[in-house]
């Protein structure tokens, strides 16, 4: 075969890869509002379908294709399906999955401004637009990292970079052994990825100091100030504040929090994972009052955006100090004097994140992100508003956002509630542990959820309850 040959023989395996995958998509899709939430096949049925020694010889790729299909597609959990409500996992946006292909057909390396001008481009915009929609300031740096996690970890990073520095001490080049002490403040319920994040830049998750906190889990401004009182002065300082409490969907009260702590020379950090979202619509916003003073703030655009995995966002007022932290130069690079979108994250090569963000919000616009968000929080107040007048259910939290927490009486009742939930097929909820009690978690955050979607919900919660008291007699 000649080269032309071969060329049109790839081309044509593409095409049909394409195709399949196309019509896959649409299957799925198009199942999703009937489909049973909960996989068909656990993660031994679907090694044991995908597995067997790697062969010597490939295999067409329209074989592969359908030979993954058939193997893995019993073991994909519905998490876009509307009546998914597990932990906090977004939805995805039309415009968003278009653009999310389009950014595997293009396979950008996002690092560089010169490696990808289309991706630097794309993340411009979209960071633009986030900082104008969330109300931050519009100078702020931008990096599109994989999570909430990562958004923590390099939020964080420029704030013991700024900290540091302002006591004399250049981390970057120093590193730790030696510094100056670093003083940590979180809420006694801040999200574990603080902690992680705390651990990997060397800060110690064990040595941050525990802020009390109220029923719903809002840290006590009164107890920041104690706290802040109490340790020396002028110690490289950061607390850590939230939006949005991963049971109950509470936000710290920001307007006394930030003024508390900027008094003490503190760096403020806000995880906003899902939360943050709120200060897109007008309706919700004042839950944010004063969030804007913050010096930093991790969200994710794959919760309440609904944007696909992954995708998360980090955001540093002083863009110096996220630079300081993550910039990096190498003789091989082409780079100039502006930042390159590598200096806001501490990845290397990168997937180019930002053409679905720019495709969600230019495909809501501005009033369509506020509706959209607006819409999650409606459906979330449906929940408990319906599961409250269940005879022996309660609602644990004040529902102010897109988290619900329910008990169902003791907490045996609501561990087997979930756990058959779990198995149903109906709706994918999950069960935590919070202030001691089980509760069943009712996390709102896709866009194509109903108010249909959340009656039949309940009325599978209703029905799996009055199973399980029938059997306990
Ligand atoms: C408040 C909060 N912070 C951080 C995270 C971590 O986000 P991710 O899972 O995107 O890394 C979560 C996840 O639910 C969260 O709710």
């Amino acid at each position: 075969m000649d080269q032309r040959g071969v060329d049109q023989q790839e081309a044509d395996q593409q095409r049909a890869v394409l195709e399949r995958v196309l019509a896959e998509s649409l299957d799925f899709l198009g199942g999703l509002p009937s489909r049973p939430v909960n996989a068909r096949a656990d993660v031994d049925e679907v090694a044991a379908a995908l597995g067997g020694p790697l062969r010597r010889e490939g295999a067409d790729p329209l074989a592969v294709i359908e030979e993954l299909v058939a193997g893995a597609e019993p073991g994909v959990v519905a998490m876009p399906s509307p009546r998914f409500f597990g932990w906090v996992i977004g939805g995805v946006l039309p415009a968003a999955l278009g653009a999310d292909w389009l950014t595997s057909l293009w396979d950008q390396n996002a690092g560089l401004l010169v490696s990808s001008p289309a991706a630097a481009g794309a993340e411009r915009v979209a960071g633009d637009w986030l900082l104008d929609l969330l109300g931050l300031p519009a100078e702020s740096a931008v990096g599109f990292v994989t999570g909430g996690m990562m958004a923590n970890f390099t939020c964080l990073a420029a704030a013991r970079d700024a900290v540091l520095r302002r006591v004399g001490w250049d981390v970057e080049a120093d590193g730790l052994p030696g510094s100056p002490p670093v003083r940590v403040l979180v809420g006694r319920e801040r999200h574990d990825t603080i902690d992680l994040s705390l651990r990997l830049l060397g800060l110690g998750a064990g040595r941050a100091i525990e802020i009390e906190v109220d029923q719903q889990g809002r840290i006590v401004p009164e107890a920041l100030a104690a706290a802040l009182e109490d340790g020396p002065t002028d110690v490289a300082t950061i607390v850590c504040l939230q939006a949005g409490n991963v049971h109950s969907g509470a936000y710290d009260p920001f307007d006394d929090a930030i003024a508390i702590a900027h008094r003490y020379g503190a760096w403020v950090h806000v995880d906003g994972a899902f939360g943050l979202w709120a200060a897109a619509s007008p309706t919700l916003r004042p839950l944010l009052v004063g969030a804007e003073r913050a010096d930093s703030w991790a969200t994710d655009a794959h919760k309440t955006l609904n944007v696909p995995y992954d995708n998360g966002i980090a955001i540093v007022a002083d863009a110096a100090s996220l630079h300081a932290a993550m910039g990096i130069h190498a003789a091989y690079l082409i780079q100039d004097a502006r930042p390159d979108p590598m200096a806001a994250v501490p990845e290397f090569s990168r997937r180019a994140r930002g053409f679905t963000v720019w495709a969600a919000l230019r495909s809501l616009g501005r009033d369509g992100v506020a509706t959209m968000v607006d819409g999650l929080a409606a459906r979330a107040g449906r929940f408990a508003d319906l599961l409250s007048r269940v005879d022996g259910v309660e609602i644990v939290n004040d529902v102010v956002f897109t988290q619900v927490c329910v008990s169902f009486g003791t907490d045996a009742v609501t561990r087997e509630v979930a756990r058959r939930l779990l198995t149903d097929g109906t709706a994918w909820m999950t069960p935590s542990t919070w202030h001691g009690r089980t509760v069943l978690r009712i996390s709102v955050s896709n866009h194509s959820t109903t108010d249909a979607d959340v009656d039949a919900s309940v009325a599978a919660l209703s029905r799996i309850l009055n199973e399980v008291r029938a059997e306990a007699g």
